[in-house]
């Protein structure tokens, strides 16, 4: 009769036992970005392997990036799981407002300076706690966070092309790679379309239908790169973007808004950025402050904010970096000073409640349920997902992992319940002694 019940207990400890350790395993985790993926992207064009991603894990209705809906500081925050005005990666551009100086987009891609402001984004975090991480193209990933690298770390070539589909499937092959053979735990994968597409010819150009197909096909590539290197029971993929895009309104349609034509730039304001699609900066020369807010009142087609009264939403009203004056375009109408021919045909960083500004979000692998379609939500709760993922402690930020959570399948779920099982297994051979 002992043996007997030593034998049982030794059975269910066994069989409770594997449910339990499997659960307790910390799955690896793809972060792709697709720059410029507005949410709606997919619903006027063939795309059988999104489709399938929504079937085999989770689809959000569409999210919601942070103020500014920008390259830079959009992808920062979704790293970060912070607002911009705490990251302090306020723009595409880096600038300094003293001495007027200011550095292209691609260019800061290798500027500590710009991007490590204390705020520590996923990579050194998971990196501090035992992790392996590495960033492909990923903006912020090139630079050194109070001193640390990532792990691994490829920068874009200035000279980059977006839109190279054997290159992308190339860089899927490297991180597959990355993952199977070097046993990576986190990698960032970027890509630059179909932000490219959108500005050149618009988001309602048949090209734009043309780069999401490729992005499709791409998608296809992966799950099957995923398979071949047999990981489909150990990696996590998210897949989403910075912000959408809008089509850029033209004369004769409407009047473009010529700022210069309202104030006078040179007398009045010491540092500017204001060609830079929906979204400007500017710095008063000192007393004019409330002289250029006026004249930027008196323009049609926009808002102007003084820093410290901004909505409280915006989460940039704190920043030290952004200067005095923000200007907001409507939806569509670009912010023109003086003679610069603006050629974009599509844009962004205009307000994040419009619907164009919205981008996309999609999950698959096994910590995500299937055929899950969640609400929309704030990208900032990503931050949170991705270290419940990665099993690891994260920094402090303002997403909220109650928002996400549920689309995990519950590997805690499932450890609980065989934990139950062995309980009233041991219940009931207690009862039959
Ligand atoms: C701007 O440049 C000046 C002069 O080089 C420098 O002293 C200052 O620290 C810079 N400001 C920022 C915010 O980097
Ligand atoms: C695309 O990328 C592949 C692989 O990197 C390269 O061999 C090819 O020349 C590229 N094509 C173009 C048009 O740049
Ligand atoms: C991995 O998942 C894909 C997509 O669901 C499936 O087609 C493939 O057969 C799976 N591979 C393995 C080795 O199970
Ligand atoms: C832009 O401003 C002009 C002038 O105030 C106004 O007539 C027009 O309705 C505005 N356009 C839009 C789309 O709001
Ligand atoms: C965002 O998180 C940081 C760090 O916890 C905190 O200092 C800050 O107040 C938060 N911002 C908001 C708006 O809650
Ligand atoms: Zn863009």
């Amino acid at each position: 009769m002992e043996l007997e019940l030593f034998l049982v207990v030794a059975a269910v400890l066994c069989a409770a036992g594997k449910p339990l350790s499997k659960a307790a395993a910390r799955n690896k985790l793809l972060l792709i970005s697709f720059d410029g993926f507005r949410w709606d992207y997919d619903q006027d064009v063939d795309t059988p392997n999104l489709d399938q991603l929504a079937v085999d894990g989770v689809k959000a209705k569409y999210i919601t990036p942070p103020m500014l809906t920008m390259t830079s500081p959009s992808h920062f925050t979704t790293i970060t799981g912070r607002w911009v005005e705490d990251h302090e990666v306020v723009h595409n551009m880096m600038f300094n407002t003293s001495t007027n100086q200011k550095v292209p987009h691609k260019l800061t891609m290798s500027r500590s300076e710009w991007w490590g402001n204390g705020v520590l984004p996923l990579w050194i975090t998971a990196q501090n706690q035992g992790l392996k991480t590495a960033s492909f193209h990923y903006p912020g990933g090139g630079v050194k966070y109070r001193g640390q690298t990532v792990n691994r770390a490829l920068l874009e070539e200035l000279n980059h092309p977006d839109d190279n589909e054997t290159e992308w499937r190339q860089n899927i092959d490297t991180v597959m790679s990355w993952f199977s053979e070097e046993d990576f735990d986190l990698v960032t994968l970027y890509y630059g379309e179909p932000d490219n597409v959108g500005h050149a010819k618009g988001p309602d150009h048949p090209d734009r239908k043309k780069i999401i197909q490729q992005i499709d096909r791409t998608l296809g590539y992966l799950r099957e790169a995923i398979s071949l290197h047999h990981l489909n029971d150990s990696l996590n993929v998210i897949i989403t973007s910075d912000h959408g895009m809008t089509t850029i309104k033209k004369r004769p349609q409407v009047d473009e808004i010529i700022l210069r034509e309202y104030l006078n730039l040179i007398k009045l304001a010491s540092f500017e950025i204001l060609d830079y699609g929906g979204f400007g900066i500017l710095t008063p020369r000192p007393g004019k402050e409330q002289e250029v807010f006026d004249a930027l009142s008196n323009a049609p087609n926009l808002t102007v904010y003084k820093k410290n009264e901004m909505p409280e939403n915006f989460h940039l009203g704190k920043s030290k970096r952004l200067p005095p004056i923000v200007v907001v375009a409507d939806l569509g109408f670009n912010l023109n000073s003086r003679f610069i021919v603006y050629v974009n045909k599509g844009d962004h960083g205009f307000h994040n409640g419009e619907m164009d500004m919205k981008t996309i979000f999609r999950a698959f692998g096994p910590d995500f349920k299937k055929n899950l379609l969640s609400e929309p939500f704030d990208s900032i709760h990503i931050y949170p997902l991705m270290c419940k993922l990665l099993q690891i402690e994260p920094a402090p930020h303002n997403g909220s992992l109650t928002v996400t959570e549920n689309m995990l399948s519950g590997g805690s779920h499932r450890a609980r319940l065989s934990v139950a099982l062995l309980l009233s297994m041991l219940l009931l051979m207690f009862s039959l002694l």
